[in-house]
């Protein structure tokens, strides 16, 4: 059985943020930012207009027109975000219901951070090879910017994320499969060196006065270690996509990574020896959309004709856990 990408579609909220607008509420500065990460703007919500699973729908209805179905054809739903509108339950389970005409299908919630949406399709597609589910939605949907310690004591992470979705509508085929191959790694002893520590089990409501007072309801993060491992594990992991496969890479039209810093991109570039043209970048745009960044990059770079139908293009990410891994799709 293969697997088949028969629709596509992102949202990103309307509100766009500046460096210059990050100025103005930390010590930073436009130089810093664009030559540290590539980041010249990104999108954030308006505090309490919209929750993840209204920016994962907008993107699921246009991934769904797209690919001419309606959500009452679904069989599958699942949900990839680090930032669920509530602790419980998922967003899987709300997107179902936010879907008009969604029959009682399964929702999954998966968190590997920005890894979700790599993991999400290697999940998807092992479903429909399976023969179980037809029709199944995957959808990557983040809001970081509630989250974040806006301001100079958390700026190092603060100028970094952004808020949107992506999906993808996935369906089987008798013929030949979009979906080659993936190949899935994680690394939990370094779970510390990017996460956030409340609200936690290992305290009684989860969290108590003193957690916020210092700030560790915020996410944290090694960044010089986490850079260090993004841009080692990504160009082995597609290496070792590669050579499973046993597909040059000279056949891959484009290759299309997690939108972490531009630095990052480049580094993927250099150490695959790739000219800057096989390799997409939008972060100057979005930032880090954490688990949306594949699929709204995916859309992007269809739409700049920088692949077509038919080219090989392989998905790449890194993330928090860590988690990392790739795909290997014939589009
Ligand atoms: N504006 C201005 N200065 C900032 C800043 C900001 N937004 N954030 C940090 N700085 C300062 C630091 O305080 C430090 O100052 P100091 O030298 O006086 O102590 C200086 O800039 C250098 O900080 P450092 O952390 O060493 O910078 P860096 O070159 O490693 O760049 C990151 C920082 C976060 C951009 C970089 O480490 C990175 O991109 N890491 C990976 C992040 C990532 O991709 N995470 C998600 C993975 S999925």
């Amino acid at each position: 059985m293969g697997v088949k990408i028969i629709g596509y579609g992102f949202y990103v909220p309307n509100n766009v943020i500046t460096n210059h607008d990050m100025e103005k509420w930390m010590d930073t500065s436009e130089e810093w930012i664009v030559e540290r990460t590539g980041i010249k703007e990104r999108h954030f919500v308006t505090v309490g207009e919209e929750g993840t699973s209204d920016l994962a729908v907008k993107a699921a209805k246009k991934a769904l027109e797209k690919a001419n179905i309606s959500a009452s054809d679904l069989d599958m739903i699942i949900a990839a975000t680090l930032s669920p509108d509530y602790e419980i339950p998922g967003i899987g389970v709300l997107i179902q219901s936010k879907l008009e005409g969604c029959s009682l299908i399964p929702a999954y919630d998966i968190r590997q951070q920005c890894s979700g949406f790599v993991y999400g399709l290697e999940l998807a597609a092992t479903f429909i090879k399976s023969g179980k589910y037809k029709n199944v939605l995957l959808v990557g949907a983040e809001i970081q910017s509630v989250g974040l310690n806006i301001s100079t004591n958390g700026r190092d992470l603060a100028v970094l994320f952004g808020d949107g979705a992506g999906a993808f509508v996935l369906t089987n085929s008798q013929d030949d499969s979009d979906i080659i191959d993936s190949v899935l790694h994680s690394e939990g002893q370094y779970y510390k060196a990017l996460w956030k520590e409340y609200p936690s089990i290992y305290v009684r409501d989860r969290i108590r006065q003193e957690d916020i007072v210092f700030g560790r309801h915020y996410p944290a993060m090694n960044g010089r270690f986490v850079f260090k491992h993004a841009s080692t594990r990504m160009p082995e992991v597609v290496m070792e996509l590669l050579n499973k496969t046993g597909i040059d890479l000279e056949d891959i039209a484009q290759i299309i990574p997690h939108q972490a810093n531009l630095r990052i991109t480049n580094m993927i570039a250099n150490r695959l020896g790739l000219s800057s043209d096989k390799i997409f970048s939008n972060i100057e745009k979005y930032g880090n959309t954490t688990a949306a960044s594949i699929p709204i990059a995916f859309c992007e770079a269809l739409e700049e004709k920088r692949f077509k139908r038919g080219d090989y293009i392989i998905t790449v990410s890194f993330g928090s856990g860590f988690t990392w891994g790739a795909n290997l799709i014939k589009f």
